[in-house]
């Protein structure tokens, strides 16, 4: 089976229904595609691996499940072991090799997309004219968006060998094309409220 982005959207919305994890998914897919593209690679199979990255964490909240439980539930819906291997790959607790230039991306958009996100929600012109470096102190407050790990997020830009300025500007202007679906304001927003 070829695993085209209808497919996946398709999984992921079967098992998912809650508008913040669809919104992380969208995230990661634009932030991996953005990357694919820049990389030549194939941003169909790399946003579908993304999309599915935390398909099951809905039905398995729990690490002693999640993602783990949800392998053979794609693997029954036919996708390639190529897609299931970077899924798993994604769970730190699952210590597998992050092997593929594929593995590495998602691994550093995962909780970066959701970082980025998570600064566009509480500024007036969203994404709009947000800066690398205020991104990187606010990663320094832990209690903004407490739930994304800091480790992660420089562990990820380190596997990319990408500076972690270059990094974030790359995940603002991934997630700036689909700002409306992750419910966020744009400067145009605030101009008409003016
Ligand atoms: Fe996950
Ligand atoms: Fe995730």
């Amino acid at each position: 089976m070829k695993p085209t982005r209808d497919r996946a959207w398709e999984t992921l919305t079967r098992y998912t229904k809650s508008e913040s994890l669809l919104r992380h998914a969208l995230a990661v897919e634009a932030s991996t595609g953005f990357y694919a593209r820049k990389f030549g690679e194939d941003e169909e199979l790399w946003g579908a691996v993304a999309l599915l990255h935390d398909f099951d964490y809905e039905i398995h909240p729990t690490l002693d499940e999640h993602p783990q439980d949800g392998a053979p539930i794609l693997r029954e819906e036919g996708y390639p072991e190529e897609v299931i291997d970077a899924v798993l790959s994604h769970a730190e607790h699952l210590n597998m090799p992050r092997d593929t230039q594929l593995k590495k991306t998602l691994f550093a958009c995962d909780e970066l997309s959701g970082f980025v996100h998570a600064c566009g929600l509480v500024r007036p012109t969203g994404l709009d004219g947000l800066e690398p470096k205020s991104v990187k102190k606010k990663l320094k407050q832990p209690s903004f968006a407490a739930g994304v790990h800091r480790d992660e997020v420089y562990a990820g830009a380190k596997l990319l060998e990408f500076d972690l300025d270059e990094h974030i500007a790359n995940v603002i202007a991934a997630l700036q094309p689909i700002a409306k679906e992750l419910g966020l304001r744009t400067a145009e927003d605030s101009q008409s409220a003016a």
